[in-house]
Parts: C-alpha cells; structure tokens; sequence
C-alpha cells in the first residue's frame, strides 16, 4: 500500500465517508445532559457496527456505570505491533441554539468545512481512524494490529473509562497509544502535539444572609454575597496576572531558555490571532508570549457566575447567595487534587466573616508531555512529512485530556497526539467546524502512520 493507493481508495469513497459521518453527527450525543441519554447510547452502538463495516473482527458495547464504551479490535497476527486508537463520540452541549448558523446536529458543509456540533471535536477527527482502516482493509494491508476504545464521557471527565482501563489492562495491552483530538497549527503547518495542560475545577458558593434581601433596607450594612466572590476572584490573581494561591507554583517546571526559544519558533501570528477574536489586546502572565500562556503556563479562570436577579428589568434585591464554577489548567509537574486541595483553603481564606464559603471538586485531569523522540513520535512525523511534503513542528495544547496521563501511568504506553482540527473550528462553541481537507488529510495520513511505526518498532 503505497500514498498513491490510499489517496485514489479515498478520493473514490469521499461521498461515503462524508455520509457515514453526517449519520453519526446527527446523534445529539451530549454526554453531560441526561436528556441526551438514549442518544449518547445510539451513537455508541452506530460506532460499534461501523467498526465492524470498516474491518474490525471484533466491536462490542462495554457497560459502565455512566455512558457505554466501545472497544474494538483488528489483530492480524501477533508478533506486529499494537496500535490503540483513543477517540470519544460524546459532545459538549450545543446550547447556545440561537447563535448557530445552522442547527448544530445537522450538518451543513459551507466553505469546504463540515458544520456541525462534534465535526471536529471529537467525531470527525475519531471516525477518521475507523475510516483509515477500511483503507487498509479494502487494500489488503494492515502494518499493524489494531485496538479502538471510544468513550463517551471525554466531556465529563472520564471518570468510568479509568475504572475500565484499570480493569481491563491486559484486553488494552498495546505499543503506543494513538488520539486524533488536537489541533495543527495551520493547514500548511502541520504540526504534532506533545503537551496537553491538566485541569482542576470546582465549583464555589459564597453564602450570606439567610434570604434575598431588600437592598435599600439592608444594603451597605449586610454584605453582599456577590460583591464578596468578585472581590476573592479577584484576589486569585495578582497585578502581573500571576496566580496568589500558596505553593500554586511549587510543582511547575520551568523550561529552559533552549526549549523556550523552540516553543516560539512555531509560526504564530498575533496580529491575525487578535483580529479572529476581535480584540484589541491580549492580556495574560507577565513575562510570557502568547503560545507560552496557552502551552506552558497554569492558569485559573472563572467559566461561569451567577446569582441575585437576572431578568428583566430591575429588582432591588441584595442575593442571600452567589455562585461560580472555576476552572484552573495545569502544566507539568502539577498535580490535580493537589491544586484543588491548594485552590480551596486559599479560596476560603479570602472569605470575610460575613459570609460562609463552599468549594465542590469537580472533575481533573493530569497534564502530560509525551516524548518527541519515540519510535512512535517519529512515526507520526514520518507519516505527517509523506502526506504533507513538510516536517511536522512539535507543540504544546492548552486543552486537556484526562485518560491520556493515565495511559502511561496503567499501559505504560506512550501516546502520540496526531490531531489534525485548527484552534479556529470553533469547538465547544457556536458553529464548530471541521475543514474537508483536514478529515481527508487525516484519512490518508493514519495508515502511513501504522506503516512508518511498524517500520520503526522491528
Ligand atoms: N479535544 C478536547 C481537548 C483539546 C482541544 C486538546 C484542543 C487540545 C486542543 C477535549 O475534548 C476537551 O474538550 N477536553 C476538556 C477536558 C474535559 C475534562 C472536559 C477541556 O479541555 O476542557
Ligand atoms: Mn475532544
Ligand atoms: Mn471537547
């Protein structure tokens, strides 16, 4: 199976792949709404049976206590090496409605890019694995073995698929772990992922009196829930918009000017980054650029805020509670619970007697680098440089994925982040997209991966 192969096998099947996706696109899969249910099940079985149309001898439904997980395998002969396949058919909600273009669970191409909740994030760029191996298949030549595990709870956490990897360690045995969830950095800059940032989050609520009082009668003499959790955010960061939290810092591993210089050799423009988001300034941790702040650096932001009165008109009302969820990304060497331990007695001790504060954890996740001089790294690489013409350049992700630290730590297999979406697809937000080149592109490009790494691994 040569490049020419693959790309002539894809190009007469585009129709059908585009198809086979739109179907599983429109299955609402939203794994944190309980409404959606029924449809995060569906999607799970329609990944099941195209994982069995697309070669696979093996697809089965995996329950957990939360969504279901699919696991799949294709071993033709076991002295080649394993690939494991990491992708999740579960989304982020939708909602927003009324900011779509076009409703999110049915997809519209516009531009050359598929519109659609979950095009890029996760279900195009996972379902580009099931159809790399029927490439494979249908040209009769698998390099490697092949195991898939998609889940449906990657926007939740993760929380059962840990559960299911420790007890299934022996099933998920492989020799590298391969995700498609990333980004490259432009479509003629290819690029690898070799860090992800961790993540703690939680959620506070700052009460004071026992009801909803009148602001006139009350106010200045009662404080006011609200205007207490806007002054301890606040005091979250200092003037250079470092994090205040005690020890925060204690874990964090500084690069060196060597790697730094490296990071920011990537191409990168301020000017178009600006002008995308229509801002006029970007702020961030004094001392760092741009792709520092995303890659490398921790942060801490408030996602969401709420309480008193927020409909229409005015009501006088000074609230009894105020509430918000706070998330903070982390960069190696931190620790997750760790942070939220930290993150909750320096948020309670910001509290003024006037009020009572609770943290609730929610869900974390490790931050990870993965090596860029593995067998598997370099395979990717390779596969990357034949289907592009260019050396892919390695980068650090601000986003996060939970189960990949974890790989390591229970598989003791290294993972090769080889995403093909750009940061502009708009995932998680209105209009997400995914461009026709990049779901092509990665088609092509996996099974020269699986090629290049059984090369590599003799
Ligand atoms: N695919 C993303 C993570 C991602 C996006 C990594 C872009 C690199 C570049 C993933 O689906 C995601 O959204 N993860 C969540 C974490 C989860 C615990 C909710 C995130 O990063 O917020
Ligand atoms: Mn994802
Ligand atoms: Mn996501």
């Amino acid at each position: 199976m040569d490049k020419q192969d693959i790309k002539e096998f894809v190009n007469s099947n585009k129709e059908r792949f585009l198809d086979e996706l739109f179907k599983l696109i429109r299955i609402p899969s939203v794994s944190a709404d309980p409404a959606f249910k029924d449809d995060v099940r569906k999607a799970a079985e329609f990944v099941k049976s195209s994982l069995l149309e697309s070669g696979a001898d093996l697809a089965e439904i995996c329950e957990t206590e939360g969504h279901p997980i699919v696991y799949g395998e294709k071993i033709i002969d076991p002295s080649l090496p394993v690939v494991l396949v990491y992708g999740h058919y579960d989304v982020q909600p939708a909602d927003p409605y009324e900011l779509w273009d076009s409703p999110p669970f049915e997809p519209e191409i516009r531009d050359d890019k598929i519109y659609a909740r979950g095009s890029c994030d996760d279900k195009g760029q996972m379902f580009m694995h099931i159809k790399a191996m029927e490439v494979m298949n249908s040209l009769n030549d698998f390099p490697c073995n092949i195991k898939f595990i998609i889940e449906g709870e990657e926007e939740v956490g993760s929380d059962n698929l840990e559960v299911f990897i420790r007890n299934n360690i022996e099933k998920l045995k492989t020799d590298v772990v391969l995700i498609s969830d990333t980004t490259i950095i432009a479509n003629d800059t290819p690029s690898i992922t070799s860090g992800l940032r961790g993540l703690s989050y939680v959620q506070v609520e700052v009460t004071g009196p026992n009801r909803d009082l009148h602001s006139g009668v009350y106010g200045g003499a009662v404080d006011n829930p609200i205007n207490v959790l806007c002054s301890m955010i606040d005091k979250l960061r200092d003037e250079n918009n470092r994090i205040t939290i005690p020890g925060f810092y204690d874990e964090v591993q500084e690069l060196t000017q060597e790697e730094r210089v490296q990071l920011n050799s990537a191409p990168f423009n301020l000017d178009e980054y600006k002008k995308d988001l229509e801002i006029d300034e970007v702020e961030g941790e004094k001392g760092y650029t741009t792709l520092e702040r995303t890659g490398i650096r921790p942060t801490v932001d408030v996602n969401g805020i709420w309480g008193g009165y927020t409909g229409e008109g005015a009501k006088t009302v000074l609230p009894s509670k105020a509430s918000a969820k706070i998330s903070m990304r982390l960069v190696p060497n931190q620790d997750s619970e760790r942070i939220t331990k930290l993150f909750t007695s320096y948020f309670k001790s910001l509290a003024p007697k006037s009020v009572n504060v609770e943290v609730t954890p929610h869900h974390g996740g490790q931050p990870v680098v993965t090596p860029t001089d593995s067998i598997a790294f370099k395979a990717a690489s390779n596969a990357i440089e034949e289907s592009w013409g260019k050396t892919p350049i390695p980068t650090r992700d601000g986003g996060s994925i939970p189960i990949v630290a974890l790989f390591k730590e229970t598989l003791d297999s290294d993972t090769v982040l080889m995403g093909f979406g750009l940061d502009s697809d708009a995932i998680h937000s209105p209009n997400e997209h995914y461009g026709l080149f990049n779901f092509f592109k990665g088609i092509e490009t996996i099974p020269l991966f699986h090629q290049h790494f059984a090369r590599l691994f003799k």
